[in-house]
């Protein structure tokens, strides 16, 4: 029989035909799947789930999986599953890297630029019908060029919003678990800064690009957001968690730092009141990779995931098992 196919929500046509052709595809109402219980309630069914970031697949979701060989996630950040328990579980798993990469450089430089210019409030400004004329003192912002960019997680994403970042005339200095190759650090002129904390100080704009994790948890909270400079500038497109939102808040209202983008939050989609009122601030719905290039290419990479492992035959091409 047909392998059973859970998609939990609409994505690209193309990923859905392809997945049709070998198996049993069910695809979710938005919403349905957002949280474990429905998941919890379904999943002994599916031999395979293609979900998305906001799916949790908690451990008691992949121990109801009695058939469950493979999740695929719909993102290259995957902290939304427990890789441990998979393992345990003998699940594969598998992400989306490389092919949203350009789609999240492209989008971090135009946060950059939006929030160094602040277009947002002065178009809100001439909607208001408050423009009478040019003004040689209005809505002066930061120029890049020879400014530093500060990057914590340097990694596809944090390149390729650097390499942008260098045709911008901006410095780049950048935290990371490890060094990265030096001819790739070579050609962006970075350094390596091995204390996030002087890196935070350092940095004119601080940008994160890390994955999730326990060490990266509230890693900007109040004591680094007060060691960085007054006109520093925040831009978040990794996930919430990584901000200790209700401090970041609080250091927008009191001008501690001088602005944030944020495409991301702790609690999706709900977003901390006060940042909703803090100043400087661009707020956005998690779109750093909405193209429809990528998004078809993201579902693609996590079709072709599932039909490797459920029909047994490891593809070189997918190189997005994080679980064998
Ligand atoms: C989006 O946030 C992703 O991880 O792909
Ligand atoms: C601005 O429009 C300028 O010409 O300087």
């Amino acid at each position: 029989s047909k392998p059973h196919i859970l998609i939990t929500e609409p994505i690209p046509e193309k990923a859905i035909s392809y997945l049709q052709k070998i198996g049993e595809v069910t695809v979710g109402e938005k919403g349905t799947y957002q949280s474990a219980e429905t998941l919890i309630n379904d999943i002994s069914s599916y031999d395979a789930l293609l979900c998305m970031l906001s799916t949790p697949v908690s451990e008691n979701v992949l121990r109801q999986g009695k058939k469950l060989k493979i999740v695929a996630n719909f993102a290259v950040g995957y902290d939304n599953i427990d890789i441990k328990a998979a393992q345990k579980y003998n699940i594969k798993v598998a992400n989306t890297p490389d092919v949203l990469t350009e789609a999240c450089g492209d989008y971090a430089m135009g946060l950059l630029l939006s929030l160094s210019r602040k277009l947002k409030e002065a178009e809100q400004y001439l909607r208001d019908g408050k423009f009478n004329g040019w003004e040689p003192l209005g809505f002066l912002g930061m120029e890049l060029r020879g400014r530093t960019l500060g990057i914590i997680g340097m990694g596809r994403i944090g390149q390729a919003f650097a390499h942008r970042a260098r045709a911008f005339g901006m410095k780049i200095i950048y935290h990371n678990r490890s060094l990265i190759a030096p001819e790739i650090q070579q050609k962006l002129d970075a350094t390596y800064i091995p204390d996030h904390k002087e890196l935070a100080a350092k940095s004119d704009v601080l940008s994160l690009n890390c994955p999730l994790t326990k060490e990266t948890h509230h890693l900007v909270d109040e004591a680094l957001l007060k060691l960085m400079p007054e006109h520093a500038l925040l831009v978040n497109i990794s996930r919430g968690a990584v901000i200790d939102e209700e401090a970041l808040a609080n250091a927008l209202h009191n001008n501690i730092i001088a602005g944030a983008a944020l495409d991301v939050f702790e609690e999706e989609p709900d977003v901390h009141p006060k940042l909703l009122t803090a100043p400087n601030t661009l707020l956005l719905p998690h779109i750093a990779s909405a193209t429809h290039r990528t998004r078809e290419a993201i579902g693609m990479l996590a079709a072709k995931a599932i039909s490797s492992v459920l029909e047994g035959k490891p593809d070189p091409e997918i190189p997005n098992l994080i679980s064998r």
